[in-house]
């Protein structure tokens, strides 16, 4: 099996139909070539994130149908969808769970890339890609939030506001001083349907064109440097190579099962939605996702809801520039696995701790008004 996959004469072995649609739309140059090794669902969950993007998209669409972004009106038309609108309540459902599971798919890939040293060169720039992915995708979580206009909702928008207060002109889009004319909550609801979402596909092209160009990554510890050649060609090379069809099957497959339990979770549980808006307290705590910040906004304030993400993900963007180790091999790369797994179980204890703490008053405008 030691032929190439991008030298295969023009799919011979394809239907007629498929011969013509693919000679005029050129479906089979979006294939990236798989080595046998990544014939493993650790090296789908890029596509099992991607799958569900695209479902939550789909579901957005019908969401957006019913949902109206004026303060006045915001909650009733949640009403509406749960009550009213045909399926509205099961898509709702679908909706939250589906994002919980592809932030949670979205990190297993980014664990998977990371352990596998799939970033060292010459793909440090598509982890970089990958991060502004993974930022955009907490701002459509942290904007979806916002939307309901339940009690939790609003807290997270005042924080929204507290942080556009704290950098100044710079931050003025985040706050309601940015114009007279729309209301915030109308400009989030822009930033979740449409900036956010055009980022993002932008990002997610960038992010397969480079994994397209420069193939999967070889093994761990088992990059071949070779004049001309990537280390994708010389692991096919090696040890052959799986059919992209057949890995985008598992892609559909892995997807359509997450989709499955999203379905479920959205049959049996619904979406939440909170408490009428209270302005004069502070209750609720954030979506489990951001829960690690929650302790550090107890200890230092709301500023740290500002630093420790920007530091975060510029601490992660710049790990393929500090990976100095001799190769990407597990037991070489051994004291920077203890250290991501260290990070990753203090994140988790800080989010249980968070979990447990009462919540308290971060913000100090709360009583001003949720219109
Ligand atoms: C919307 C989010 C994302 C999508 C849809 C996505 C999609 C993909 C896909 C389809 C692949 C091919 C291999 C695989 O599936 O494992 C891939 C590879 C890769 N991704 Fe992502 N990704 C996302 C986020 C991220 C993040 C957060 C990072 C890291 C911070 C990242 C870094 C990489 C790298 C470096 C590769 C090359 C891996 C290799 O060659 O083995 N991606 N991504």
């Amino acid at each position: 099996m030691a032929q190439d996959a991008r030298n295969r004469p023009a799919h011979p072995d394809r239907s007629k139909a498929w011969q013509w649609i693919d000679s005029r739309l050129g479906l089979e140059s979006l294939a990236y070539p798989i080595p046998a090794h990544a014939n493993n669902v650790l090296y789908t969950l890029g596509g099992i994130t991607l799958f569900g993007i695209v479902v939550l998209i789909i579901s957005g669409i019908y969401l957006t149908q019913f949902y109206h972004a004026d303060p006045s009106q915001a909650r009733e038309s949640v009403n509406y969808i749960i009550s009213t609108a045909r399926l509205g309540e099961y898509v709702r459902g679908l909706h939250f769970w589906l994002a919980n599971l592809v932030v949670i798919t979205l990190l297993l890939h980014l664990v998977r890339v990371f352990a596998t040293g799939s970033y060292r060169a010459p793909r440090e720039l598509n982890w970089v890609v990958g991060v502004g992915l993974f930022a955009i995708m907490l701002g459509l979580v942290f904007t979806g939030t916002v939307l309901k206009w339940d009690q939790e909702g609003w807290e997270a928008l005042q924080h929204n506001q507290e942080i556009g207060e704290l950098l100044g002109g710079a931050g003025v889009w985040f706050t309601p001083d940015f114009t007279d004319s729309t209301p915030i909550l109308e400009r989030l609801f822009i930033a979740h349907i449409a900036v956010l979402p055009f980022l993002l596909a932008g990002l997610a092209g960038v992010h397969l064109l480079l994994v397209k160009y420069h193939g999967i990554s070889a093994r761990p510890g088992e990059v071949i440097q070779h004049p001309g050649h990537t280390d994708t060609r010389e692991a096919m090379e090696h040890e052959g190579y799986y059919r992209f069809t057949s890995h985008l099957a598992d892609i559909v497959g892995w997807g359509l099962l997450v989709t499955a339990v999203g379905s479920l979770l959205a049959l049996v549980f619904g979406a939440p939605l909170g408490e009428l808006i209270d302005p004069g307290e502070e209750k609720t705590k954030p979506l489990w996702m951001f829960l690690p910040l929650y302790p550090f906004e107890d200890w230092f304030g709301i500023k740290a809801l500002l630093w420790l993400p920007f530091v975060g993900l510029l601490g992660l963007a710049a790990i393929p520039f500090i990976d100095r180790f001799r190769s990407s091999g597990l037991r070489v790369r051994m004291p920077l696995l203890i250290a991501g797994a260290v990070v990753l179980a203090t994140l988790a204890a800080l989010g249980i701790y968070a979990q447990a703490s009462t919540p308290a008053e971060h913000v100090p405008g709360v009583e001003e008004g949720a219109g």
